[in-house]
């Protein structure tokens, strides 16, 4: 099996370097446009195999498509990073032709990809996807949710002092600092909500902190996270190529579902062979609720921005 990884930058080479080492698939073919990147950045990667255990390989491609041919998903995260007081909004007017030549690219070769997008605005890039490519919605999915998700639950774990792994937390909405939608209210800790141990104030700063974590990122790194981000994206993608059917929060194309249409924003979904194949219903109470229509009027709006480049 192939799977390919689009963009080896931080986040790209990240996804790759977590895909072999959790040997997702036979070869991990990492393509950059920048000459001989790809190519450089797999060879120190498989230098790695003895020292880290695995005997999948990274191919390593400056901007061959053809080298790609039937993968069996295609991570994007081509385009810009943001840099310190940037939104990932601001980021559509470069990204959006670069992510429309990805997807038009790679599904020459491969066909039957699914398509995993990180780029961003993710909500943004995925529903240009989605359109781009005319493909089923299912084999369209945007990652972010995943890694908000790890991050509500890594301040979660800070705030209660208490291991992580112990945790569930899921955000839903969108990906952006203002539209994505820590659940504190099913928010658990060994199958009991996390409310039981920590006041509403401190629910509140768990929420703020989880939002604006990428943009936390950004400003002490000078330019947005990898690991995470990196690390989202290979299990998103393991989930996939391994028909895990794990529920994870995803940016996926909706037809009704939480009261939304013709928009890709994050839902709990379950995610295996044929990509995302269904939707999980949260059954959002009445402030939920409120609070993704919000993201989605956010996010709606951004989409609107794509018609005008
Ligand atoms: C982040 O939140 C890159 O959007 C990504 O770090």
């Amino acid at each position: 099996m192939k799977i390919t990884v689009v963009g080896a930058g931080n986040v790209g080479a990240t996804c790759a370097e977590s895909m072999v080492r959790m040997e997702l698939a036979e070869v991990i073919v990492l393509l950059d446009i920048k000459e001989g990147f790809a190519e450089g950045k797999a060879m120190d990667m498989n230098q790695t195999a003895t020292l880290n255990g695995f005997s999948s390989v990274v191919h390593g491609v400056t901007n061959d498509y053809a080298a790609t041919a039937g993968s069996k998903v295609v991570v994007i995260t081509s385009g810009i990073p943001r840099k310190p007081g940037m939104t990932r909004e601001e980021l559509i007017g470069t990204n959006a032709g670069i992510v429309k030549s990805v997807v038009d690219n790679a599904l020459k070769y491969s066909p039957e990809a699914i398509i995993v997008v990180i780029s961003n605005p993710m909500d943004t890039m995925t529903y240009l996807a989605a359109k781009q490519s005319g493909l089923p919605k299912n084999r369209i999915i945007g990652m972010g949710g995943i890694l908000d998700s790890a991050r509500f639950k890594y301040f979660l774990s800070g705030a209660l002092d208490l291991p992580v792994s112990d945790l569930q937390a899921t955000v839903i909405g969108g990906h952006g600092d203002t539209t994505m939608i820590p659940l504190t209210r099913i928010a658990s800790y060994q199958s009991t909500p996390v409310s039981n141990y920590l006041s509403a104030a401190k629910l509140a700063e768990v929420k703020s902190a989880t939002m604006v974590g990428g943009a936390t990122l950004t400003g002490l790194l000078g330019t947005s996270a990898w690991y995470a981000p990196g690390a989202a994206g290979a299990v998103l993608t393991a989930s996939i190529v391994r028909d895990q059917k794990k529920i994870f929060p995803c940016s996926v194309y909706l037809e009704g579902e939480y009261g939304e249409s013709d928009i890709c924003m994050g839902v709990p979904v379950v995610v295996g062979a044929n990509g995302w194949e269904s939707i999980v219903d949260y059954r959002l109470n009445e402030e939920e609720a409120a609070e993704f229509a919000k993201s989605a009027a956010a996010v709606r709006a951004m989409n609107v921005v794509l018609d005008s480049l």
